[in-house]
């Protein structure tokens, strides 16, 4: 029997080839992940990547929470993403050069929904690689839905070098479901990198009084269960909240800001 190339392999070998090419000229990458909703994955991401970005670094953000992405919202960002002439598609520019994929770019309106399961989604995920014009980057933040569906795990599939970042809060429903999370990463044997703690506690706006809102030693002893750094305890920041609504992180609006300084120690550890 003789082997035939077909069109299809082709296809399959070209884009292989340009996920390989595409992969090498980026730097350290990270996926923001957890196996809970809610818990501030998108406002670390896009903080982080924000504060990255306006150090001089060259950094890409890229959201694979095709379900509910957040990051365009999180920016500010309403644009449709364009194609180059080699039919790439070429990132959304924020400030400080951020450069900036998401799902909701390729949407025709903000209520439009992703129908897709499976095999649909891990392909999406890898033209997210592969047919994006992201460039030489110092940097790759993921923002990944919450628990351990075919998104992080396709991430993780792609790119043998990505570091799992987890994000959790101090109450039990977070804690049970990210040690979930963490046992996903052992079966995977990829080890998370590091832990961070959001909205455990709270800092007055007036008196600056801390107050605990959940067990604020919670992702500490999980961190230690786990063998993990905890890299960040993150308040819960009314200027935060108050950012992300405006659609510019508070690292970029208010560097100086205590929440912004601990994302900027945050940016240093990784
Ligand atoms: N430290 C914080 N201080 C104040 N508000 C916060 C903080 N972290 C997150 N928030 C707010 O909480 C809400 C949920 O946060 P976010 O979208 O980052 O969570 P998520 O884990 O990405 O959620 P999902 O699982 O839906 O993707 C947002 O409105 C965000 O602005
Ligand atoms: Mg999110």
């Amino acid at each position: 029997m003789c082997a035939m190339t077909t069109l299809g392999d082709l296809e399959k070998a070209r884009r292989k080839n340009d996920l390989k090419t595409a992969l090498a000229r980026i730097g350290r990458k990270y996926l923001v992940m957890s196996g809970k909703g809610g818990v501030g994955k998108t406002t670390v991401a896009v903080n982080l990547a924000a504060a990255l970005a306006s150090g001089g670094a060259r950094v890409g953000l890229l959201d694979i929470d095709l379900h509910g992405p957040s990051v365009a919202t999180a920016l500010g960002l309403t644009e449709a993403l364009k194609t180059d002439g080699d039919d790439k598609l070429i990132p959304a520019l924020s400030e400080c050069g951020l450069k900036v994929v998401t799902i909701q770019g390729l949407l025709t309106g903000r209520d439009e929904a992703v129908i897709w399961r499976g095999p649909k989604k891990v392909n999406a995920i890898k033209q997210f690689f592969s047919e994006v014009a992201w460039g030489e980057l110092d940097y790759l933040i993921i923002d990944s839905p919450p628990g351990t569906g075919d998104e992080p795990m396709t991430a993780l599939q792609t790119m043998p070098d990505l570091r799992p970042l987890m994000v959790t809060s101090g109450h039990r429903l977070s804690i049970n479901d990210v040690a979930k999370a963490f046992s996903f990463l052992r079966t995977m044997e990829r080890p998370a990198f590091g832990l961070v703690d959001n909205q455990s506690w709270y800092v007055c706006p007036r008196c600056e009084e801390e107050t605990d809102i959940y067990d604020r030693q919670a992702a500490e002893k999980l961190a230690a269960r786990e063998n993990v750094p905890l890299l960040a305890t993150l308040p819960m920041d009314l200027a935060a909240a108050r950012s992300a609504e405006e659609g510019r992180p508070l690292t970029w609006s208010a560097p100086d800001h205590p929440f912004s300084r601990k994302v900027f120690d945050l940016a240093k550890r990784i």
